[in-house]
């Protein structure tokens, strides 16, 4: 009996050694130490020995079950181990290799422009402020002296949305708004984005951006007027840039001029940019039409005011020489990291 427990010693210190997985060791368990396994069997049997054979066989049965569950043990820990190692190097992080650099955003140059005509106006005593971009007819045209068979409508055709509802053609509807909402002084500048039906190309986008101005006060005059926006003209472009005021027709304002500057690029020699006239227009502006003061309550027999429209991808477009305004609307980042 002694050399069959060595033999089963043997047998399953040999299967442990080839094991490859905890499944593996633990069928050499079942086998040889389990219920009914080979080990068990044999210490069953026990009672067939004589008495002097019994506590020798007993002892060698015990040391050799023990020295098997040893074995198995070690043979988990190892394999547990050698686990752990496949897992550590799949998964082992390079630590030499360099960093992925995240890219810090800019600004966009219309707001880097925008910014800058922020910081004209503010110094100048003006406070911000916006309009919804979904307008109603009556802010949008109505309110400023523009009905429903005006020829000045055809000019600025845009996206309806409903009755009555429409993507505003123009900031001036801010106008109403703050004079609806606030007694003289007023003055104020409203920076947003604008639409119309146009076709895109390189000049025109069915989106783009203005910035409304707004001055009503007692006393304001012309000179107010041309004072105010022949200093903006100059922080903006330099001194040396010159300025013109031609007449011109908006019909919520009265007289109304278009505004001119001699072009960057040629400083008014004419080039293709200016298409050789030396000028580029940039905004519109007028007095006030009392007609439009009275609209929203304000005495136009006490008060008077001057507005004016500035095209903010046109002036981004001059001030930084991009010749195509649809740069502005692509977002692709080798043209923005430019700025
Ligand atoms: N809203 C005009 C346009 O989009 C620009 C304009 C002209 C605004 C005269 C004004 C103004 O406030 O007084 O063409």
């Amino acid at each position: 009996m002694q050399d069959l427990i060595m033999q089963i010693f043997n047998d399953a210190t040999a299967a442990i050694s080839t094991a490859q997985t905890e499944q593996d060791i633990e069928a050499v368990r079942i086998k040889y130490l389990g219920k009914n396994g080979e080990l068990t069997k044999i210490l069953k049997q026990m009672g067939t020995l004589s008495p002097e054979e019994r506590p020798v066989v007993g002892q060698l049965a015990n040391k050799v079950r023990q020295d098997i569950e040893k074995a198995i043990a070690d043979a988990k820990g190892a394999i547990k181990e050698k686990a752990l190692q496949l897992q550590l190097e799949a998964e082992r992080v390079d630590i030499t290799m360099p960093g992925i650099k995240h890219k810090i955003g800019g600004l966009h140059p219309l707001n880097i422009v925008l910014n800058d005509l922020i910081d004209i106006f503010v110094s100048m005593g003006f406070d911000v402020g916006d309009g919804p971009e979904v307008e109603t007819d009556y802010y949008n045209f109505e309110a400023l002296n523009v009905p429903a068979d005006h020829p000045a409508r055809d000019m600025q055709d845009t996206f309806y949305i409903g009755n009555n509802l429409l993507l505003r053609t123009q900031t001036s509807a801010a106008q109403i708004r703050t004079m609806e909402n606030h007694k003289p002084p007023i003055r104020i500048i409203c920076p947003g984005r604008v639409f119309r039906s146009d076709e895109v190309d390189a000049t025109h986008s069915p989106v783009f951006h203005q910035v409304e101005g707004l001055v009503v006060d007692k006393g304001i005059t012309m000179c107010d007027l041309k004072g105010t926006l022949e200093q903006f003209v100059h922080e903006i472009y330099g001194s040396e840039t010159k300025v013109q005021f031609r007449p011109s027709f908006f019909p919520f304002t009265e007289p109304s001029v278009e505004v001119d500057v001699s072009c960057p690029e040629c400083g008014g020699k004419g080039c293709h940019i200016c298409k050789d006239t030396g000028w580029i227009e940039i905004l519109g502006a007028g007095m006030v039409h009392p007609k439009v003061l009275s609209i929203c309550g304000i005495d136009p027999e006490v008060y008077s005011g001057f507005a004016f429209g500035v095209g903010l991808d046109r002036l981004t477009t001059t001030r930084y020489k991009i010749s195509d305004i649809r740069l502005l609307f692509e977002n692709d980042l080798r043209f923005l990291e430019q700025f």
